[in-house]
């Protein structure tokens, strides 16, 4: 067959708020493509409800932000870099309200005219939504703008299967492209870019529960990692602590605004118990939340406990949680009469592909921005609304570089084909789909909100066994969706669980009864290490 070889200047994989900032970003001269695997609004930021966290009142202030971010990280997080985020924070709000988000707004106060909303960590108001369904308007919004770009491509249904490196001007390896599983025509496009940018959100697929829809499977952290990347805390995944408990619900998210509101979490039998845990009460970070509601769970083995924000009037609820409301009264529940039921599920990646402050990897001309990057801005527990902040800073800090690797790059560049010369259809269609559920929810069991030495070691025993089954699997048969995105999750699954073993303390989200306590010696970012890494040249 004849294979397709698409050129452009920018390749963008991943079309979320990370993704699509960057594409609006970059000017009309740069030929730049957007890949998406499923629609161009499908991803995490679709589904995001709180806001976004930025200092737009002149009662607070970026220092106050600042100290914020780092008391709710555990002491791992890199200071320079949450300045950076937070001092860029209110333009990247006013950026976004330019491009038409409607934001909710509230009479003026102060020096904003957005309404702010509290959310755990936070110790002022400075989440900026538009009311429960923030992601949806930034999302839908971008979408409307980048379709509207004459210089950006759009390549949905576009799967990518691994990037493409070639020898560079530098010394060392640059990255050309990557290859395309075109989901609609079923076969492999190569494209071939000097610059190519992962943002392709987060991992939290990996496990049975999640908030996250089905394209979160970590495939940038994967393919990033195969072509030669450090990975960096991949043990601190975040779980969220209210997820609606439901058969139906596919672990519909319940808002932290909701506590940030008043909302109180209660035992069954109607006991408010976060105050024994934390001064903050419902408003501590997350990792102590969720930690406290997986304990009180597991001690009277109930199988959910209960958000009530009752007591607020319904007026008040049907205003700003619009979106929960009828959700939840689609499944039965009216959340201005009654509390809901709720349990803890995998929400968030809070490492990801080491980048610098570009959003650069260690393969010159691969970027990696959004969920997928390990930046510095979360350490050990991301602060609530910080993520699409940083996927918005970085969708902006990453140009200057970008366009200095194009000034330095040739127009266009050749790539190999995708080479199936020696591969068959599947006949064993069944092994995909079996393991796909066994390594999701082994990863809940083992590698969950509680960890164990024990657990992590019979976790990655299963993952060697899976791992050379897949890699068998790959070799032979073509390659489908369910295969690349069973092959990503099981690297990055592999990468959870070899930073949970390193790192022998417990702290923010990692929390291993062997290890119980945060040993201040090992403040220091996990960082894992490929077979084929080399360092980057300097950058001038
Ligand atoms: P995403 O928005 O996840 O986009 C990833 C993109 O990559 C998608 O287009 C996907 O199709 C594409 N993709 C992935 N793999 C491939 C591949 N192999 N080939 C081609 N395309 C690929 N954060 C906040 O700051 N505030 C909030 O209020 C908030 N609420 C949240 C609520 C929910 C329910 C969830 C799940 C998350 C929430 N978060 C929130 C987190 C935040 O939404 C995400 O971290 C953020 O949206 C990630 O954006 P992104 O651009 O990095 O990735
Ligand atoms: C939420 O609305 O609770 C999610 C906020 C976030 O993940 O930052």
């Amino acid at each position: 067959m004849n294979q397709r070889t698409l050129q452009f200047d920018v390749l963008i994989i991943g079309s979320g708020a990370a993704g699509l900032s960057l594409a609006l970003r970059l000017p009309d001269s740069v030929r730049c493509a957007v890949v998406s695997k499923r629609g161009l609004t499908e991803g995490n930021t679709l589904y995001a409800q709180g806001g976004i966290s930025a200092v737009l009142d002149s009662a607070d202030s970026l220092e106050s932000h600042v100290a914020d971010t780092i008391k709710a990280d555990a002491g791992l997080c890199v200071e320079s870099v949450v300045r950076m985020v937070v001092e860029h924070g209110p333009a990247a709000i006013r950026w976004l309200a330019g491009q038409g988000v409607a934001f909710t707004q509230s009479p003026p106060t102060g020096d904003s005219h957005f309404h702010l909303t509290r959310e755990g960590g936070h110790s002022h108001r400075r989440v900026v939504h538009a009311a429960d369904a923030t992601g949806r308007a930034v999302e839908t919004t971008l979408v409307d703008r980048v379709r509207q770009r004459p210089n950006v491509t759009i390549l949905e249904h576009h799967i990518a299967v691994d990037l493409i490196r070639q020898p560079g001007q530098n010394p060392g390896k640059c990255c050309a492209g990557a290859y395309l599983l075109d989901l609609e025509a079923d076969h492999v496009v190569s494209v071939a870019a000097p610059c190519v940018v992962l943002a392709t959100g987060g991992a939290a697929k990996v496990y049975l529960y999640t908030s996250n829809p089905d394209v979160a499977t970590g495939d940038g952290i994967a393919m990033a990692w195969r072509a030669g990347c450090r990975a960096a805390n991949m043990e601190f995944i975040q779980f969220h602590p209210t997820c609606l408990y439901h058969p139906k619900a596919k672990s519909f998210l319940i808002s932290e605004a909701v506590r940030g509101e008043g909302g109180r979490l209660l035992l069954p039998d109607g006991t408010r118990f976060m105050p024994k845990y934390d001064e903050r009460a419902e408003l501590a970070p997350r990792d102590v939340v969720a930690r406290a509601i997986d304990h009180e769970m597991k001690r009277l083995g109930a199988e959910c406990v209960y958000l009530d924000i009752s007591h607020q009037s319904p007026a008040f609820i049907e205003e700003h949680f619009p979106t929960i409301l009828n959700r939840c009264l689609e499944l039965g529940f009216d959340m201005r009469k009654e509390p809901l039921p709720v349990v803890p599920a995998a929400h968030y990646t809070c490492g990801g592909i080491e980048v610098d402050t570009h959003g650069e990897t260690d393969i010159p001309g691969l970027f990696a921005i959004g969920e997928t990057a390990y930046t510095g801005l979360h350490g050990a527990n991301r602060m609530a609304s910080n993520s699409l902040l940083e996927c918005l800073v970085y969708g902006e800090l990453a140009v200057e570089r970008i366009m200095q690797r194009l000034s330095d790059s040739p127009a266009d560049v050749a790539v190999p084909h995708w080479d199936e010369s020696r591969v068959t259809d599947s006949d064993e269609e069944v092994v995909v789909s079996h393991n796909w559920d066994e390594l999701r929810r082994f990863m809940w069991d083992y590698v969950g909100i509680v960890r164990s030495n024990k657990r992590l070691a019979r976790a990655k025993r299963r993952i060697d066994l899976l791992r050379s089954e897949i890699t068998e699997y790959y070799s032979n048969f073509r390659v489908s969706n369910d295969l690349l995105e069973l092959r990503n999750l099981v690297e990055v699954a592999d990468l959870i669980v070899q930073s949970a073993l390193c790192r022998r303390e417990s702290r923010g989200l990692h929390y291993n009864i062997d290890f119980p306590e945060t040993d201040p010696d090992q403040a220091e970012p996990t960082v894992l290490i490929p077979d084929n890494y080399t360092p980057r040249p300097e950058t001038s």
